[in-house]
């Protein structure tokens, strides 16, 4: 089956694309021309779900569509769904990530999330459209420094509470990280969902 992942970041299309192979799935970048609407919403949910129907509705085949951020517990769970814009609209990864190592202390808790919408369009022939949620979620402590240079974003000062060690997300390989990570959990959850429609569908 394929896919379109309704995102512009290459990190996400990559990342996304190894983690469905294994189980049958092909992603296929977004084309171009479609334009995604801006992340303004209060949740992840909302955010994914509007990319996701924007998609679905302009090239009429199945698409799936993430938003995923950062929530520091010294914070109050921000920077949450403005993870991509915490140290201002145009930031890069790197100023973001030196804004939460100034403002969370080193060793404080901090979450993952992902959310994950799928949108298949209605048919021609008639029928409704189909919408599913799922959600991944990853816990970890804010590193004292950053390390590492793998992954991309927060990665470098995101020490994951699932692997033995002081290893940054970073510093992981990328099937380790893809095991643990809210992402991974958010497209496995897809993958079982997608796997239980078809075998009940044939
Ligand atoms: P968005 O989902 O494209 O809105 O991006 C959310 C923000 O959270 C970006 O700034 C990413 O750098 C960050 N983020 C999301 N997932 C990860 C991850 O797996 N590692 C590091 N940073 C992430």
């Amino acid at each position: 089956m394929e896919l379109v992942l309704a995102t512009r970041n290459p990190h996400k299309l990559r990342e996304v694309a190894r983690m469905l192979a294994p189980h049958g799935l092909s992603v296929r970048p977004l084309p171009e021309g479609v334009t995604l609407p801006p992340e303004d919403g209060e949740s992840f949910e909302a955010n994914a779900l509007t990319k996701a129907r924007a998609a679905a509705a302009a090239l009429g085949m199945p698409v799936i569509a993430d938003d995923s951020g950062i929530e520091a517990q010294a914070l109050g769970g921000r920077p949450g769904v403005r993870s991509a814009r915490y140290a201002g609209e145009q930031a890069t990864d790197a100023q973001n990530l030196a804004k939460l190592l100034a403002e969370a202390p080193a060793g404080s808790g901090l979450l993952y999330v992902c959310a994950l919408a799928y949108v298949r369009p209605a048919p021609e022939a008639g029928g409704a459209a189909e919408e599913q949620l799922f959600r991944g979620e990853c816990s970890g402590r804010l590193a004292p420094v950053p390390s590492g240079l793998h992954g991309f974003g927060y990665d470098p000062a995101f020490i994951p509470d699932e692997q033995p060690g002081q290893l940054t997300m970073a510093q992981l390989s990328d099937a380790q990280k893809d095991a643990i990570s809210h992402r991974g959990r958010a497209l496995l959850a897809l993958a079982r969902w997608l796997r239980q429609a078809s075998d009940s569908a044939s």
